[in-house]
This record gives C-alpha cells, sequence and structure tokens, in this order.
C-alpha cells in the first residue's frame, strides 16, 4: 500500500501537469461548450478480472466521443487496451462506457475521461495485488431526493474512508437515489463524486434503482453482464479480490430472485476455491425493519439460504431495511458453527426505521440474532421487547451507519460504526465540526485457507430462454411460500401488528 505522502505528491504533480495540460488544450473552447462536454457521474467499477480490468462510465450532456487516459505515479502515459461501447443517450443526456484491460496488478493507476479535448479531473483506482490481505467499506440506502439528504450519505461515506483509508473498494449495498431521476443522480454525483472518482465501486441494484425505473441501473455502471440472468432491473455478477470471491445478487428480479439466478448462484460459489465466499445483495432475508413483513424478502430466508448453506457461504451483506441487524452463523435456519453469518447493514442515509416488534416470533427467530443497531431515537417504547435479552437503550445510535471489513488470510473483521449526524447551514451545506464515529458492532470470522476447491466448471451464463422459462416456477415458488407459509404467519400476527400501529404508529 502506498503511503499518504507519496499519494498526496503524485496527485499534486498530475493535477498541475494535467490542469496544465488541459487549458492549454482546452484554451479555444468557450465555457458553455466545456460544460456541454465536460464528463459527469464518473465511476470506476468492478469488471471482471480485478487484478486487471476497470470498468468505466460517464456521462457528458453533448454526444461526444469517448477517451479515457492512463498515467503512473511518474506522470508517464500507460497504455492500455480500452474496448469502448457505442455512446448512446439516456435520459437527455449521453452515456460513455469502456471496459479497460492489461493493467497490472497491484498497482496504482491516475485517470481522465473526456473526449480528448475537454476531460474530467484527475481520478485513481487500484488494482488487486491478488494476495490475501485487504481492505473494503460498505454503505446502504442512501436513497435521498434532496441535496441536503445526499451530504448525508456523503457524511457517512466520508466517516468510512476516514475510518479505513487503504480501503482498496467500496461495496454500495443498492437505492442510490430514490426515484431514478437525472436530478437525484446529479444530487449523488454533486454529493460523492470525488469518492467515485478516487476508488472502485462495486455496486447493487436496489428496488429503487431498478423496480419500475427500469434501465437506470444499468446505465450507470459499466459491469460485467455476461451471466445476468437479465439487466432491465439490475444486474447480477461476480468476481474476484484477494482470495475472496464475491456473488453480487439483483434483487429486483422477479419480486427477489428467481429460480435462475439462484441457480447462478449454486454453480458461481461452486465454481471458486478462493477462501472466503461472500454474497452481496439489496434485500434481507433476517430483518425487523419496515419491509420485514412482506413476503419478498422473508421468501429469501427459504430460497437464498439454502443455496447458501449448500455453498458453504461465509457472508452474506444486504441493506433495504435501514437499520442494522446481524445474525449468528446459521445453517438451515438453524445456528450452526460452519454456517453463514447474515449481516443487514444499516443506512448510510436518512431515512432509518425502527424495530418492527410484531416480527418478532413468528417472522424472525429472535435466538438466531446476534446484533442489532437501530440508527434512529426511537418512537416507541420497547415494550415486550426486554424479553428477548436486548436492552433498547444499547440498540439505539442515531447517525449514519457504514462497514469496515478487512481480510487478512483466514480471519476476516467486520466493524460496523455509526457517524453522527452533522448540522447543515441554511443552503443546505454541512457545518463542517469534528467527526463523532461510533463502533456498534465487531466480529471475527476464521477459517482455515485453502480448504475449497472448484466443483463446477460448466458454463454459468443464463440465457433469455432460460431466464423467461424460469419465470412461471419462480413465480410458482414465490406464490407457494407465500400462500403457504407467508399469509397464514401473518393473519396470526394480525393482532400484533394492529396494536403496534394504534399505539406506537409503526407499520
Ligand atoms: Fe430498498
Amino acid at each position: 500500500m502506498k503511503t499518504d505522502f507519496k499519494k498526496i505528491v503524485s496527485v499534486l504533480l498530475c493535477c498541475l501537469i494535467l490542469s496544465g495540460t488541459l487549458t492549454i488544450s482546452s484554451f479555444a473552447v468557450d465555457t458553455a461548450v466545456n460544460e456541454e462536454y465536460a464528463p459527469f457521474r464518473i465511476h470506476v467499477s468492478v469488471n471482471g478480472d480485478t487484478s486487471a480490468q476497470k470498468g468505466f462510465c460517464w456521462y457528458t450532456h453533448a454526444m461526444t466521443e469517448s477517451k479515457i487516459s492512463l498515467f503512473n505515479l511518474s506522470m508517464e502515459p500507460v497504455n492500455a487496451e480500452i474496448e469502448y461501447e457505442d455512446v448512446f443517450e439516456w435520459g437527455g443526456n449521453y452515456c460513455h462506457k469502456a471496459l479497460v484491460k492489461g493493467l497490472k496488478p497491484g498497482t496504482e493507476y491516475y485517470y481522465t475521461v473526456g473526449d480528448g479535448n475537454v476531460s474530467s479531473s484527475v481520478g485513481t483506482f487500484v488494482t488487486d495485488d491478488g494476495d490475501s490481505e485487504f481492505e473494503f467499506v460498505s454503505v446502504a440506502d442512501i436513497q435521498a431526493s434532496s441535496l441536503e439528504n445526499f451530504l448525508k450519505g456523503r457524511n457517512t461515506l466520508n466517516a468510512a474512508y476516514k475510518t479505513m483509508p487503504d480501503a482498496e473498494f467500496y461495496i454500495n449495498l443498492g437505492d442510490f437515489t430514490n426515484d431514478s431521476t437525472n436530478e437525484e443522480w446529479d444530487y449523488y454525483d454533486k454529493a460523492v463524486t470525488d469518492f467515485n472518482q478516487n476508488t472502485t465501486i462495486v455496486p447493487i441494484s436496489g428496488n429503487h434503482d431498478g423496480l419500475g425505473v427500469w434501465n437506470w441501473f444499468n446505465n450507470m455502471f459499466s459491469l460485467d453482464t455476461s451471466e445476468s440472468v437479465q439487466t432491465l432491473n439490475g444486474v447480477n455478477y461476480s468476481f474476484d479480490y484477494g482470495n475472496a470471491h464475491f456473488a453480487v445478487l439483483n434483487t429486483n428480479d422477479v419480486l427477489s430472485v428467481s429460480i435462475p439466478q439462484l441457480v447462478w448462484l449454486y454453480k458461481d460459489m461452486k465454481s471458486t476455491d478462493k477462501d472466503w465466499k461472500i454474497v452481496l445483495m439489496h434485500k434481507s432475508p433476517y430483518t425487523f425493519g419496515k419491509d420485514g413483513k412482506w413476503p419478498d424478502a422473508l421468501y429469501l430466508q427459504r430460497a437464498l439460504t439454502a443455496v447458501c448453506d449448500a455453498t458453504n457461504v461465509d457472508l452474506v451483506m444486504s441493506g433495504h431495511d435501514h437499520q442494522y441487524v446481524r445474525t449468528k452463523k446459521i445453517k438451515m435456519n438453524m445456528q450452526n458453527d460452519s454456517g453463514t453469518t447474515y449481516v443487514l447493514c444499516g443506512t448510510a442515509g436518512s431515512k432509518r426505521y425502527e424495530i418492527r416488534p410484531f416480527l418478532k416470533g413468528l417472522f424472525m427467530n429472535i435466538n438466531l440474532i446476534e446484533k442489532i443497531n437501530v440508527q434512529r431515537t426511537t418512537d416507541w417504547d420497547g415494550t415486550g421487547w426486554e424479553k428477548t435479552g436486548f436492552n433498547l437503550e444499547d440498540m439505539t445510535n442515531p447517525g449514519g451507519q457504514f462497514n469496515t471489513i478487512s481480510v487478512k488470510g483466514g480471519t476476516l473483521t467486520f466493524n460496523s460504526y455509526v457517524a453522527a449526524d452533522k448540522q447543515f447551514d441554511d443552503n443546505g451545506n454541512i457545518i463542517e465540526s469534528e467527526d463523532v464515529i461510533t463502533n456498534v458492532d465487531s466480529f471475527v470470522l476464521t477459517k482455515e485457507t485453502g480448504s475449497n476447491k472448484a466443483e463446477y466448471s460448466g458454463n454459468k451464463k443464463t440465457s433469455s430462454f432460460v431466464f423467461y422459462l424460469g419465470i412461471i416456477p419462480s413465480m410458482i415458488s414465490l406464490a407457494v411460500y407465500t400462500f403457504g407459509e407467508w399469509f397464514p404467519k401473518f393473519i396470526v400476527n394480525l393482532p400484533n401488528l394492529v396494536f403496534n400501529v394504534i399505539k406506537f404508529d409503526i407499520f
């Protein structure tokens, strides 16, 4: 890992030289044209081999050429194989995508994107060195509509990088915006553009990024879609980083997850010999949040966990329900030391959910839960909750939540933090004050390295024919769960639910 000093000097040198170059090259271009041609919404994402490739996506207001320039730490241009996609119009702007290949492992690069005349500011990223030591951070559910609320998400992401400055990438577990409008994506871009330009993102599609706002997610990132069961409302993909294998699910697929996607996950996890198997997804199988009462999420307690059990997944990270819930290690929906840990990762944004105590029992087995954090001062008195052994006061830490994950060989260390909210001025800008960051959960997973064997080497791709063939069985499977298991439990729970609505105004 490079030292901070080296990074700072390199960035300054890079900025000086490039700004000089860009100033000269842009001299004849007037400001209005610059604005039309200037790149925005710039993302560098995982796309295939993390030691050699990166996906690039950015937008311009005008139709322009696509050009990526790469530089090494010595400010020398770097040649790489770059596959540019055709520029296309989306939402009144123009989307540029490219795949950069042939990068060196464990190397830090600088870059600009643009059309060769008008370029972005200098960004940076690092490639995977392939060894078994790396760090990353995660956030979820910024899901804002106003710039002020996006800035609250920024405050959380800023605290994440302050806590783990050497994180090599960051995971966004979905619901980037509330309605996927141009205005919201521009607010999002304005709030977190410096993070997006200076690291690699692992994006996961949330329901606010996919359902009813078709194609937005896929048009914001350059991802490896070759194995995705569909790309209309999100993308499923996988990648290796260090000694870990990550599978990203799209829980907008047939309400939560289709049978073809579960089959893909099974094959994918069976095809890796990496030490750690990690699933990233938006909706959560284990939750006490607002959406925990609906069958789409609870169906995951049956369908998804069966695949995780069969393929020895170590960790599932999810979002969607705007609170933090960590399970014990689970197999067959029972505590098992060789099972999977499920973490609902909390929200980085300002929309935060109370606990729904009526989920306890029929929908959520409290004996499987290790830790909960509610990110708001709760509006209910916790009646009955103390019988679970959880103390409501210990579970309440208002602020934006983020997670840091460190992998060192056979040890995975997971920490979760809450960054206390900051004040805003009348213009909606953060009033800078000291960061107050509280560690609300910490756990360590350990395992013997080198013991996983790849058991599947066949084709993992899902054809459109197979996907559409699987829709009816997928709907039947969800319906069988809904009417055979969920609905009877919901009816039994109804008096409890109504009581909570009347007494605490919590649904
Ligand atoms: Fe969501």
